[in-house]
């Protein structure tokens, strides 16, 4: 049975909203879209038996993926300021019998960790909630061993993603709310070099980042936006009748219309991922 521990707790109220209708909706085992994971694990140079730390794991990406490439030997402790989204992954790993995980609820801004005790940091959709990510990172360095690697991941701009943007605005739109603003905090640090500048702030050599553009296609059968609704605006839905929930879904539908292409939805995504050596 994996471990869970509590740290200096974190309290931000969106996530602490949101955290349970995450964790319904993640994967119950292995991911369901390992891809961005093992982008992650071959930038921050991960293998086995080594010693992991990934921040901000939510539901358990790319925590997993990592446990699973480290195997028994090696170990990942995953971190979180929201302890159902833990959960989530903590879920997983005892679904899948990874007992060489650990489960830390704690603050990225101020890791709960000695000094020189990890093989690799990671971290996936999550730089972009601190609001001082060279702090973020000088603390990873600390936390590293002297020339291990860190490797983040966050979303690129909004106007490069499809999915999260158009969902977002088509919600807002039912609700009868103001625009949403393009790259608002969930977008952010997402530009060419954003990363790397704070990854050299923060005193990291051999810094590097690449942007990583895709097109992901989705099915036209069924609601493809049905798991990020949930996970992102889930305690809005709860007050909504059944007619209304269907009205809502309607104007979904028509925001992704220019999206459709033949048998499927084409959508963009962007994100951009950044490393560096401690
Ligand atoms: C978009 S989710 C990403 C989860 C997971 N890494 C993934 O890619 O699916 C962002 C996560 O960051 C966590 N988070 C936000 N602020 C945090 C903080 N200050 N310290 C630790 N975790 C934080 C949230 O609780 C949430 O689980």
């Amino acid at each position: 049975m994996a471990e869970q521990t509590t740290g200096s707790r974190a309290s931000d109220p969106a996530w602490a909203a949101r955290g349970a209708h995450w964790a319904r909706t993640a994967a119950k085992g292995l991911s369901d879209y390992d891809l961005p994971n093992q982008r992650l694990i071959e930038a921050a140079q991960i293998d086995e038996g080594m010693r992991c730390l990934d921040i901000a794991s939510g539901a358990g990406e790319p925590a997993i993926s990592i446990a699973v490439k480290v195997g028994p030997t090696g170990s990942v402790t995953c971190i979180d300021a929201n302890s159902e989204m833990l959960q989530g992954a903590q879920d997983r790993a005892d679904n899948l019998g990874l007992a060489h995980m650990r489960f830390e609820i704690g603050d990225m801004t101020s890791l709960p960790f000695d000094d020189n005790q990890f093989d690799a940091v990671t971290c996936r959709f999550g730089l972009m909630f601190a609001d001082d990510p060279v702090a973020v990172l000088t603390d990873v360095r600390r936390v590293l061993k002297p020339g291990k690697r860190a490797a983040f991941m966050v979303h690129g701009p909004a106007a490069d993603n499809s999915l999260n943007p158009v969902l977002a605005q088509a919600v807002a739109d039912y609700f009868g709310e103001e625009v949403i603003k393009p790259n608002s905090r969930r977008h952010r640090y997402g530009g060419d070099g954003e990363m790397a500048g704070f990854f050299r702030k923060a005193g990291f050599s051999d810094v590097g980042d690449t942007p990583i553009r895709e097109v992901r296609e989705r099915p036209v059968e069924g609601r493809f936006w049905d798991v990020m609704l949930q996970r992102s605006h889930g305690a809005r839905l709860e007050g909504l009748s059944e007619t209304e929930l269907e009205a809502l879904h309607e104007v979904i539908a028509k925001a992704f219309a220019p999206f459709h292409k033949g048998d499927h939805y084409a959508l963009h995504s962007a994100e951009q991922l950044a490393w560096g050596n401690a």
